[in-house]
């Protein structure tokens, strides 16, 4: 039995290592397999790509540099290849070249796979991280390996030409109900960018937790970032730094960071920090559960905007993105006519500091600025807010709660996550389409989809993972490939297809029984 049982656990540890990736992690996939969908591909037999230790990242445009270093990144540890990046097209490779084709607008792009090459023609920055994000799964699972690993590393013979379906594919998580570290959110941002994801939205503020450095209040983070869901205790806020840091990754990735913080409500935290936020110039006790809807900033005071302009001060300040969202969600304890009146002075504020606003859907009842961004969040099929802001030209953002939050249970057996939203399996989340959802909100109403992950259940990144996978590139899907497409029949071995990418990146997955996984 002694041998028998060293040899087992030798083979156990091998894979735990990631050394050695067996089975479909070896096989170049299938084209027709990639997440999301693209809107025009065409197979061709017999024709393959091979990488190889000569193989350069050549660009004609400097404007593909950032997403040919996320390749390069990206493929250097898996395959052991220097694949320098060059000016110029001199050999064989990966080419990155503009697009003649106005077309492609702003963030399409074409690839072509053909024996010496592969090329990738876009217009923009978006379009190369695009066209890359697209070429890492052509390639096998194991190019996402961390550690070197044997070859052949193929891509099958392909043509695509690619444009979103919507410009705004978003996933926010929430830091404030419980604390990430950047390490965590980083890793988080580069699964995002694996799906074509454009937009991060962290939201920074609640009731449990101020997770931004302010430098004109520090008391928000001293105390307000003290603690967490829980009662866990220490410093959980990022650094005006490490906030800064987390926004040049996330743009190393082709990803605009969409800072939230949360009021007229969901403003225990800051008003624990500062007595002079409270109308009885009280301090709040700092609170650690999970309740809502019971906070509110002083809507009389003058003091409460000097606040809310030095927050969107220094924040606008260290956001490259054009936008900034406010919240307003769940305000119960704020009176209908306050929440009216902070609206009003809040939103000049925003667009003062040169950023446009994006709110919870609760806030757009109060203006009819058209620039401003409602974000639908609700489990109904209609809204009249919403819908005549529709009507009068507002973008909507669509983020029902029961279809694409990421913290609703999949069913009544998953451990983390809440319900109040409904079970949220993976058919449910991909069965509804963004552009006829809601009454009176059409396909050219329709900004994009995003996906929240609220965490008063979700500490560790296999949480966020759990939660997220396959979720996450189920919206992904929904945010960019055509309408035409839709068809769960097709999708779910799609989705299935990405397991063993999963495998190899050590994500943790609910391994949904709709899905036919791949092995
Ligand atoms: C929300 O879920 N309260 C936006």
């Amino acid at each position: 039995m002694a041998p028998h049982r060293a040899r087992t656990l030798a083979a156990v540890l091998i894979v735990a290592s990631g050394a050695l990736v067996t089975g479909t992690a070896d096989a170049a996939p299938q084209p027709h397999h990639l997440i999301p969908h693209p809107a025009k591909i065409t197979q061709h037999t017999g024709v393959t790509f091979t990488l190889s230790p000569s193989s350069k990242i050549q660009l004609t445009t400097q404007k593909a540099r950032p997403a040919a270093a996320l390749l390069a990144e990206t493929l250097r540890p898996s395959t052991g290849f220097a694949l320098p990046i060059t000016t110029g097209v001199t050999g064989g490779g990966i080419v990155l070249t503009t697009a003649a084709d106005p077309k492609l607008g702003p963030e399409g792009y074409k690839l072509d796979v053909t024996p010496k090459q592969v090329v990738i023609r876009a217009n923009s920055a978006a379009g190369h991280f695009n066209g890359i994000a697209t070429l890492r799964q052509l390639l096998p699972a194991k190019a996402e390996a961390k550690t070197g690993q044997p070859g052949p590393w193929q891509v099958s013979g392909t043509s695509i030409t690619d444009t979103p379906r919507y410009r705004h594919r978003g996933a926010m998580l929430d830091v404030s109900r419980h604390f990430f570290t950047t390490d965590q959110v980083k890793r988080y941002i580069d699964q995002l960018a694996m799906y074509k994801i454009n937009y991060f939205h962290l939201h920074l503020s609640d009731d449990q937790g101020w997770r931004l450095e302010i430098k004109s209040w520090p008391e928000l983070t001293k105390i307000g970032g003290s603690t967490e869901v829980g009662g866990r205790t220490g410093a959980l806020f990022y650094t005006q730094e490490q906030y800064k840091d987390l926004v040049a990754h996330a743009r190393s990735r082709g990803i605009t960071v969409i800072p939230e913080f949360d009021m007229p409500g969901h403003t225990n935290a800051a008003q624990a920090s500062y007595a002079e936020l409270n109308c009885d110039g009280q301090k709040r006790p700092l609170y650690t559960g999970t309740g809502v809807g019971f906070s509110s900033l002083c809507i009389d005071k003058d003091i409460t905007y000097r606040f809310v302009e030095d927050v969107v001060r220094e924040v606008s300040a260290i956001t490259p993105g054009p936008y900034l969202h406010i919240g307003g969600d769940e305000a119960h304890s704020t009176p209908d006519a306050d929440y009216r009146t902070f609206m009003d002075r809040v939103l000049p504020i925003v667009r003062k500091h040169g950023k446009t606003t994006i709110g919870w859907h609760e806030f757009i009842k109060t203006t009819e600025d058209t620039e401003v961004i409602p974000q639908f969040w609700g489990t109904t099929s209609t809204n009249a807010d919403v819908a005549a802001a529709a009507r009068r030209g507002n973008e909507v953002l669509m983020s029902p709660a029961n279809r694409i939050y990421l913290d609703m249970k999949y069913d009544k057996d998953t451990k983390l996550g809440l319900n109040w939203a409904g079970y949220v399996e993976v058919k449910d989340a991909y069965g509804w389409n963004p552009g006829a959802y809601l009454d009176g909100v059409t396909e050219k109403n329709v900004r994009g989809v995003e996906a929240p992950l609220w965490t008063e259940t979700i500490r560790t990144s296999a949480d966020i993972e759990y939660m997220a996978f396959p979720r996450l590139p189920v919206v992904a899907e929904l945010g960019w490939a055509p309408a035409s497409v839709h068809d769960w029949e097709r999708f779910a071995p799609r989705l299935g297809a990405q397991a063993p990418r999963w495998k190899v990146m050590g994500i943790n997955y609910h391994p949904s029984t709709q899905v036919p996984w791949t092995n």
